[in-house]
């Protein structure tokens, strides 16, 4: 059933003071660390913390692996092609290594959580001086100075690799570094109970737990307060917040509870699925201040017997009618979806279905992936006679359709004015601004750097399958 752990203050203050001890131990001359992150947004949100504590610890950031003297590789395990650019950069780092045999390596993340990859790691990596789940993130200082400790000893116990069993955790008040002034993640929850049949997150995550909505709007008062623009809730489906809360609360209510806040800020979430996405939140979304009026939906297929083998609970005419009540709510919706071909079993019938369904939908942006068995997950086990190249063929139809759509879509800007928020230099001229508009649609202008950080008015000029561009109205 659920487990839910709330780490203490003084298990809290007790990883400040290994932070202590490794300032100590570093002290002399400077130390750098680089955070090297694939995957999603939580994974990111987790290095914000990583490096939270690497600098607690002494170390000054840095994006050069020459300088580096610890180099922190937090990983993604949700298709194999992630998992193996990420054993390729490990490997290379051998090199790194060779040239500075002081350097520490550390691998977090959710790759690491599997087993058979620390068994791997172990074996074949031994660059790796420590492997880390991400139910450990919060007692990085602890692992950190274990690892020091032990090097200089011999064989197996010169390197820690270990990740705690996938327990809920909830911990409160760790530093974080964010990448940005402008942008920032908070993360609402953790785990998936969902078990979307060919998905390793649940596994990898651990069970579905929400944080309090207490210290969810403290932090969020406190980015509103220190200038942030873009705050972005985090969760793997933030539809069922709440649940195993002693608060009566769902994910509307904290949503309508956020957007009490004052200031000119707006607040996006990822991800929604779509068996709960209800017409509460479409609502609440619809009468906010300051929630875009974008949804991440995403879809897998548009077969229904593929959605059931996905383990998905809903069907292609539930997700329709969600798509239709929402954008009833939200007649400038923007949508964005994910897309899986090849799921095993699925034949040509079936991806039709999906393209059909996205041909109907019409979303504004797809993510598409093709199947990748994780070992583990129901789907990997699956019969998956299909071969790879035909998965190719249905992967670039599918391709096709979705950047048709997504510069249809985008056209349709063209002439008109919008309000977006300016989040960065491109360092390309002559567009060297980059913006988003509120459903998060990016727009590339000319324009002062100094407007970084505040809302302005464009006019929209072209528009590309994948970008808008304008001139400042
Ligand atoms: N919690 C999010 C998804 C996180 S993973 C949600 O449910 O929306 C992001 C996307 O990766 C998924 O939506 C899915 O499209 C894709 N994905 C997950 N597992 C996959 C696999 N085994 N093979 C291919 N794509 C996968
Ligand atoms: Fe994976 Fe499904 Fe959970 Fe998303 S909802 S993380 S796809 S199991
Ligand atoms: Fe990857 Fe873990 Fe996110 S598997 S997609 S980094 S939750």
């Amino acid at each position: 059933m659920y487990n839910r752990r709330e780490i203490t203050t003084q298990e809290r203050l007790q990883q400040e003071r290994f932070c202590q001890e490794i300032r100590a131990r570093i002290a002399g001359r400077p130390h750098y660390a680089l955070v090297d992150t694939y995957g999603c947004q939580q994974n990111e949100s987790d290095s914000e913390i990583l490096r939270g504590w690497l600098v607690q610890c002494g170390y000054a950031l840095t994006d050069s692996e020459e300088k580096a003297d610890l180099i922190a590789v937090n990983t993604c395990a949700v298709r194999e092609h992630a998992e193996k650019r990420v054993l390729g950069n490990v490997g290379a780092l051998a090199h790194n290594k060779a040239k500075n045999p002081e350097l520490i390596v550390c691998v977090g993340g959710c790759m690491a959580q599997q087993e058979t990859m620390r068994e791997r790691i172990r074996r074949s990596y031994r660059v790796v001086d420590m492997v880390f789940g991400p139910h450990e993130v919060w007692q990085f200082p602890q692992l950190l100075l274990e690892t020091m400790e032990r090097r200089g000893r011999r064989g197996s116990k010169s390197r820690l690799i270990a990740a705690a069993p996938s327990e809920g955790v909830v911990a409160e008040g760790l530093p974080r570094q964010r990448d940005s002034a402008v942008k920032a993640w908070l993360t609402i929850m953790n785990g998936c109970d969902n078990f979307c049949s060919y998905c390793i997150v649940p596994y990898v995550r651990g069970r579905e737990r929400s944080r309090r909505p207490a210290d969810i709007l403290a932090e969020a008062r406190e980015l509103v307060a220190a200038g942030y623009k873009d705050i972005t809730l985090l969760g793997q489906n933030v539809n069922s917040y709440g649940k195993g809360l002693e608060e009566d609360v769902d994910f509307p209510d904290l949503l309508a509870e956020l957007d009490k806040i004052p200031g000119d800020y707006v607040l996006r979430f990822m991800t929604s699925h779509p068996k709960d996405a209800t017409e509460k939140l479409f609502r609440v979304m619809a009468e906010s201040e300051h929630c875009a009026h974008h949804i991440h939906l995403p879809l897998q297929s548009g077969s229904d017997r593929i959605l059931k083998e996905m383990n998905r609970h809903y069907d292609r005419a539930k997700y329709l009618e969600k798509v239709a009540a929402a954008r009833a709510a939200m007649p400038d919706l923007v949508l964005t979806t994910d897309i899986i071909v090849g799921f095993p079993g699925e034949t040509e019938a079936d991806f039709m279905d999906t393209l059909s369904l996205v041909n109907e939908v019409r979303y504004d942006a797809m993510f598409t992936f093709i199947f990748s068995a994780r070992t583990g997950t129901p789907a990997a086990a699956m019969p998956d006679p299909v071969s790879r190249a035909e998965k190719q063929v249905w992967f670039d139809k599918l391709l096709d359709a979705a950047n048709r759509i997504s510069g249809e879509k985008h056209a349709a800007y063209v002439g008109g004015t919008y309000r977006v928020l300016v989040d960065g230099e491109t360092g390309q001229s002559p567009y060297n601004l980059s913006s988003r508009t509120k459903g998060g649609r990016l727009v590339h202008l000319a324009g002062d750097p100094a407007l970084v950080g505040s809302f302005t008015d464009v006019k929209i000029t072209d528009s590309t399958t994948w970008a808008l561009y304008g001139e400042l109205a």
